[in-house]
Formats: structure tokens, sequence, C-alpha cells
């Protein structure tokens, strides 16, 4: 048995730091509501509790700590898990794959598994991992639904080609433009989209026959988030997030749902992926599709592929580096000159956002060298944008992605 730290919380503002700050520390914290029966507190056995958010502390005779602000010290939390916890640090990232592996080993026998592989930091790990565990019985399905970003989808391919995982890679691109033909509203977008990836997916996995598993690369965050507890590796198939109800699975597995993605990131790293793909900013689901204003096109899109490409390359180079950097095309368009010709296409805006949890943000003040750079690589490499603009918005009152 593992020694553990509980996480008791009040108002949702600090768990996550305070459990990630205690594994980082070597000691496995686990995150739970402040009214937790005590019944469970006891069957749960921790070493010691740590109480985020302003609450009068019950009596336990475990050791005790309150953290009511966002500024946790490091020596203080050392202090209190080694000396008055009397902690090991026994906490491994290394001991949770080979937990895993063994479970998904024992839940899954000789049976297949199916996941959904999105190139995304999270389904990414997941693919790896699994194709550790159960090698030869792991199909995945990359849906290219044709808006990733420049060279994203062969590189996706290339990646996972390499690993013991069926990998089918299904490009449906022009059904994706076709169902979003004359398409301007934002939500419908992403809804057109959604409904669509559903299918694709759904075909696929009719053409595979019958498998009863489906793996799904849901996080810790996501379980807190949902007042769920981790600990149930699978349970029965419900609701999977974008995945249709009535996909025929038996069971659901999820193996990284007791992980913070800082820890998702490096179990992709010792596994052996790719460090820009493990550091990979987060990408929305629709893609490229909810960064161009207006009606999607072909054209729209290669325009945006190749100046969004000119912005990361550029902004790569910043240190520290923005938490999110990216092109966006506009549906204004404005009067230009290009090679002594009137030209008339559309603004493309760039953004860049420094946040810790993308609740918030604020927009990244890139330097002006740096933004005129972009600009004059943006107007002499790419067709089809008039001229480029700087979007110097925070969140709230602007989100991150414009649509
Ligand atoms: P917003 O625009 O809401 O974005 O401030 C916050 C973060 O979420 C990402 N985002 C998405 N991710 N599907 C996703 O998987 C989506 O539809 C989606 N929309 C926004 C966004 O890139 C930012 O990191």
């Amino acid at each position: 048995m593992k020694e553990r730290v509980l996480i008791l919380d009040v108002d949702g503002k600090y768990r996550e730091l305070a459990a990630r700050m205690v594994r980082d520390l070597s000691v496995y914290a686990e995150v739970l509501p402040a009214d937790v029966p005590i019944e469970r507190i006891r069957e749960l056995n921790p070493i010691g509790i740590i109480i985020t958010g302003e609450a009068n502390m019950p009596n336990f005779s475990i050791p005790m700590m309150s953290i009511a602000g966002g500024n946790i010290m490091k020596e203080e939390l050392h202090n209190f898990l080694y000396n008055k916890c009397g902690a090991k640090g026994d906490y491994t990232l290394e001991d949770y794959i080979n937990t895993q592996v063994e479970q998904v080993r024992q839940a899954v026998g000789d049976k297949k598994v199916l996941l959904a592989l999105s190139g995304g930091v999270d389904s990414s790990v997941l693919a790896v991992l699994l194709s550790k565990a159960i090698p030869g019985q792991l199909t995945c399905v990359f849906v290219d639904h044709g808006f990733m970003r420049l060279n994203e989808g062969d590189e996706i391919e290339d990646v996972f080609s390499k690993h013991d995982l069926n990998f089918i890679r299904v490009n449906a691109a022009d059904r994706f433009l076709s169902k979003l033909k004359g398409i301007t509203d934002p939500e419908e977008k992403r809804k057109i989209i959604g409904e669509e990836f559903v299918r694709v997916f759904e075909e696929e996995a009719k053409k595979l026959g019958r498998i009863p598993f489906l793996a799904q690369g849901t996080i810790y965050p996501d379980i807190i988030e949902s007042g769920g507890q981790h600990g149930e590796l699978i349970k029965s198939h419900h609701n999977v997030g974008g995945l249709p109800p009535n996909l025929d699975f038996d069971q659901l597995i999820e193996p990284l749902s007791g992980l913070f993605k800082n820890e998702v990131r490096k179990i992709g790293i010792m596994l052996g992926l790719p460090a820009a793909l493990v550091n990979r900013q987060p990408f929305p689901g629709p893609g490229l599709a909810v960064r161009i204003m207006g009606e999607v096109t072909f054209d729209k899109l290669e325009t945006l592929r190749y100046a969004d490409a000119i912005v990361r390359e550029e902004l790569d180079k910043l240190n520290p580096r923005p938490s999110q950097y990216f092109a966006v095309l506009t549906d204004t368009f404005s009067v230009g000159i290009k090679n002594d010709k009137r030209t008339y296409d559309p603004v493309l805006a760039i953004r860049a956002v420094n946040t810790q949890d993308f609740m918030t943000a604020v927009y990244t003040p890139v330097p002006h060298d740096v933004l005129g750079k972009m600009a004059e690589r943006i107007s002499s490499e790419v067709d089809g944008v008039s001229r480029v603009v700087y979007d110097i918005s925070s969140k709230p009152p602007g989100t991150v992605e414009w649509q």
C-alpha cells in the first residue's frame, strides 16, 4: 500500500496546485471535497491531510495543514510531508506506468481496444502506453478532418506508424469541407464538425468489427472538475466526450485518469514520444475551422496554415514562450499593394497569450521587432493576406480563440 495525502478542498481554488506540488515532492496526493464522509477518509488511510480554502479544521488524529492562498511554499510543504507526516516519498511515475500496464492487461485480457487518436498530448501518450501494455491488441483511428496545422497530419502519422499499434488515418478533409459549405456561424461550425467526426469514427469502427473496449485519454483534472473520483480504471460506457452514446462498446478504459497534465507529458517523454509532440500547445478539436472567420474554404485553410506556421516559427524563439500562439484569418477585407498591383484580401490577426489555466489569460507583449518580422514574412511568403494585426485583448473580455 502506497502512502497518500488527501487534499480536502473547500473552494476549488488551490486544490490542483496543492496536489501537483505534493506529487512533485514524490508523495501521492488525491483531491476530495471537504465534506467527504469521515469513513471514506479512514478507508483511504492517508498519512496527512491538506485543506485548501478557508475552513475550520476538523480534528483528525492525522497531521494536517491548511492552505488558504495560492502562494504555497515548497519548503513548508516539504517539512509537512517529510517531518510531520513521516513520508518516505514513494510516488513515482514509473510505478504509475507499471501499475496501469498491469491493470490494463488484467482488464483487457486477449480482447481488442479502440482509441480515437487526435494527436493531442493525452490521446498520444495513451496510445503509446497501451501499445506497451497490450501490443497487437490496440487499434488507433486518427480522423484527419483537414483542419490540422501545417504538416501536422503527416507528423502524427509518422510518429504513430513507428509504434506497435494498428494506426488508421482517415483522410476526411473533403467530407468535412463540403459539410461546412456556406456555414458562417461559429457554433454551427463546431456542431457540424463534432457530428461529422462521430460519423466518420463510427463508420471506421464498424469496418473493424466488434471491439469491446474503448480507450479514452481522460486526465485527473477532468475527474476532479466533474466531482468524480479517481481509481476506477474501468467503468461502464457512458457519454464519452464527443463520441456517441450508441457506439457499441462494453467498457471504457481510462489509464491516465489519475494524472495531471504535467505528469502525462513526463510519461510521454519516458515512453519515447518526441518532445515537440508532448509539449504541444493546446489546439481546439475543430482545429483551424474555428480560426477562420466566416465560411471555411480550402484556399482560406491554405492561407491560414502557412501564415500560422510562420507565426509559430517566430514565436517559438521567444524565451519564455507564450502559453499559446497562433494566427487567425479574419473576414475583414482591406486594400493593399503587392507587386505594384492593388489587392483586396483578408486581414490576418496574430494571437499570443500567457496563462496558467486558460480560464483567464493576458495577451503577450511580443516585442515590436518580432511582430514586424512576422508581418514581413507573411506578406512576402503567403498569398491571400492584405495586412497583419496583433490582438491585444486579454481574457476576459476576449476568449483565447476568436470563435
Ligand atoms: P477559449 O477560446 O475558450 O479557449 O478562451 C481556452 C482554451 O481552450 C482551447 N479551446 C478548445 N479546445 N476544443 C478543444 O479541445 C474546442 O472546441 C476548443 N475551443 C477552445 C483554446 O485553444 C484554449 O487553449
